[in-house]
């Protein structure tokens, strides 16, 4: 797979989502289905938009013990979605559990990518809160480092630290970066935005955009303009 936009529908029912869906007449983009949707709507709203002709990135973020993870990541494996993910805190029996788990019996599976340190975690939090007393960027690349031992595709990242995890980890190892916003945009709860354009040169892989999408007045318009800045 090469560069794509992955639109976060981050909605609370099925109905929202296919109500937003169907504004795009010309074009299927890759979606991002996090745990609102999924836990509302199960596994029919992922079963549906597929068989839409979406790319998925089911961003579920599972973290637990290795037999666990392994068996529930058996079971997303047969909804046939494009990207899984979960939280590289899990360890590395976690990841390559979650990897034989997500392997369906013809070999092949979706991309498989980690959560290193979430953006709501700070250098402090994480210090007084977790008691990881190092600097946040090396714990992030550290994660990315499991991660790719592990034998997994990437990591969820901010397009600010792509370059240092390709230049770590490689550059065929994916980046999946949030936090995007047009320049003129606001940036809600996101702390440290970059535009299309800007992750582009950062050497991103994909970028997941919500509201500055969702939120639009015509989403279409706004899918073609992160399209056109991150990959024409
Ligand atoms: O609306 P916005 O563009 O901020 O949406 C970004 C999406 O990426 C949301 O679904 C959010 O949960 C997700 N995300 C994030 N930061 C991370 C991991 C995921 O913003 N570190």
């Amino acid at each position: 797979m090469g560069k794509d936009v992955i639109i976060a529908c981050d909605f609370a029912s099925a109905a929202q989502t296919f109500a937003f869906l169907d504004r795009f007449t010309q074009e299927r983009p890759f979606v991002k289905i996090g745990m609102e949707l999924f836990y509302a709507e199960g596994s029919a709203i992922v079963r549906t938009i597929k068989a839409r002709g979406h790319k998925i990135f089911l961003d579920l973020k599972l973290h637990d013990i290795p037999n666990t993870v392994k068996k529930a990541m058996a079971v997303l494996s047969s909804l046939d979605v494009d990207i899984c993910n979960l939280h590289a805190a899990g360890g590395l029996d976690m990841m390559r559990a979650a990897a034989e788990g997500l392997t369906r019996p013809d070999g092949s599976r979706p991309l498989l990518i980690a959560v290193t340190q979430l953006t709501s975690i700070d250098q402090q939090r994480m210090e007084n809160e977790l008691l990881i007393r190092r600097p946040l960027e090396e714990v992030v690349l550290q994660y990315a480092a499991n991660a790719k031992a592990a034998g997994l595709d990437g990591v969820v990242c901010s397009p600010l630290e792509a370059s240092r995890i390709h230049e770590a980890c490689g550059k065929d190892f994916l980046t999946v970066t949030p936090g995007i916003r047009f320049a003129e945009g606001a940036s809600g709860d996101q702390k440290r935005v970059t535009t299309p354009a800007r992750a582009k040169e950062l050497g991103s892989d994909y970028i997941v955009v919500g509201r500055p999408i969702t939120g639009a007045a015509d989403p279409a318009a706004a899918y073609r303009r992160c399209v056109n800045d991150f990959i024409d």
